[in-house]
């Protein structure tokens, strides 16, 4: 509760961020959602018992948290030490995480990855070239790091045959099912940032022209065949997806985000699954990246599940949003990651800790990961 002038009488008013929420089957206690966030600390793609105190510091009584990205197959990764979900082994290390989470009352979500051609061959078996809806090449990136710079190479990537594409598809909903029974709540499909669905999504990546390519119909056949196959496998309410139409990022952009974007909001009702995450036009990563003018109203307006934003939100435009009706829930990805008691943060209007970009990728299993303060510690 906050305290409201009002005709100047104070006033509690609640926080909209700390309101409950019924998600589906899931009672949520608050609006604030870890986001997805890639902290490439699963050595060999296996998850790491230090995951499991990362999250469980992350996790409040009824709060839903979204997992890292997590490839779905053995062509899926392209950044070292991300996890997997396609083996036993993937299955077994997630438990013990999934469980920490559980024990303190928590939400969690695996967020289901192929990155497509944002990748090399060294990541991927025998050597091979990496997939794609296109034999387009990625410009190589120069990232910079707490060492310097790296210039990232990206292979050529091999652009899938139309009867290859439902072995893909297959993948995703086998990796669906390994969540489950590694006891994750439900699946995020990831569907944003470039990587292999927006490969398919977007007009600048896919230049196809068979029933994959061309038309919006086309270009979006690849994510909806996914989300069929994995809303069969483990129930539509168990399954969200995540779009970033306007976000230029990977080499892809879209010629017509709002169209895309409201086209996939509404192709998405038919399937009945639980929620649709979106990235907000007003995040830019890079400054150098194009930033869209936008807006997610006409799409959070045409889906009739629960809608996540994301990207660039603080404190304030959180509230604001929720209050207004732009969104059911907001997913925070810095914050969360430097703050591990954010919902609590949020609730007393307590000062941040700024994140450090410099760690976010580092393998340490400790710093720039569970070494973030809490707010009993900062004020001691
Ligand atoms: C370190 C880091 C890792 C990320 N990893 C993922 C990821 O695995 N999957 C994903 O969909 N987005 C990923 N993102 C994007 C975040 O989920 C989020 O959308 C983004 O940080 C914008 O939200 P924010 O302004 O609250 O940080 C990542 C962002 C950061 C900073």
């Amino acid at each position: 509760m906050e305290k409201k002038i009002d005709n100047g009488r104070e006033e509690e008013q609640p926080i909209p961020l700390l309101t409950p929420y019924k998600m589906g089957p899931f009672q949520l206690s608050h609006r604030v959602v870890l986001a997805p966030l890639t902290r490439q600390r699963s050595y060999g793609n296996v998850p790491q018992p230090h995951a499991a105190l990362y999250y469980s510091q992350r996790t409040t009584k009824g709060g839903f948290l979204i997992a890292e990205a997590t490839g779905v197959s053995d062509t899926a990764q392209g950044y070292t030490d991300t996890p997997g979900i396609w083996t036993k082994e993937h299955v077994e290390a997630w438990k013990p995480i999934v469980d920490a989470v559980h024990a303190k009352g928590g939400i969690i979500f695996c967020q289901l990855w192929h990155v497509g051609r944002v990748s090399n061959y060294d990541a991927q078996p025998n050597g091979q070239a990496p997939i794609s809806s296109t034999d387009k090449a990625l410009t190589p990136r120069v990232q910079s790091n707490s060492t310097g710079f790296d210039l990232e190479y990206y292979s050529p990537p091999r652009r899938l045959r139309k009867e290859e594409i439902p072995n893909i598809v297959n993948d995703f909903r086998l990796a669906a099912i390994n969540a489950i029974e590694a006891g994750f709540d439900g699946v995020e499909i990831h569907g944003a940032h470039g990587y292999l669905i927006e490969q398919f999504m977007k007009d600048e990546a896919n230049d196809r022209t068979d029933e994959y390519g061309g038309s919006m119909e086309n270009r979006c056949r690849f994510a909806l065949e996914i989300v069929e196959a994995v809303s069969n496998a483990i129930g539509p309410l168990r399954v969200g997806i995540r779009l970033s139409p306007f976000t230029y990022f990977n080499d892809s952009a879209d010629s017509n985000p709002n169209a895309l974007g409201l086209y996939m909001a509404e192709a998405l009702n038919k399937y009945g699954i639980l929620y649709l995450h979106m990235v907000d036009p007003k995040l830019r990563f890079n400054p150098n990246f194009k930033r869209h003018d936008g807006s997610l109203l006409p799409m959070r307006k045409a889906f009739k599940g629960t809608f996540l934003a994301a990207g660039g939100y603080l404190r304030e435009d959180g509230n604001e949003a929720i209050a207004e009706n732009g969104a059911d829930l907001i997913a925070y990805g810095r914050w969360f990651l430097s703050n591990p008691d954010l919902p609590r943060r949020f609730e007393l209007n307590a000062p941040l800790t700024k994140y450090d970009s410099s760690t976010f990728y580092i393998s340490d299993p400790v710093i720039g990961y569970t070494d973030y303060p809490f707010l009993e510690t900062t004020t001691a």
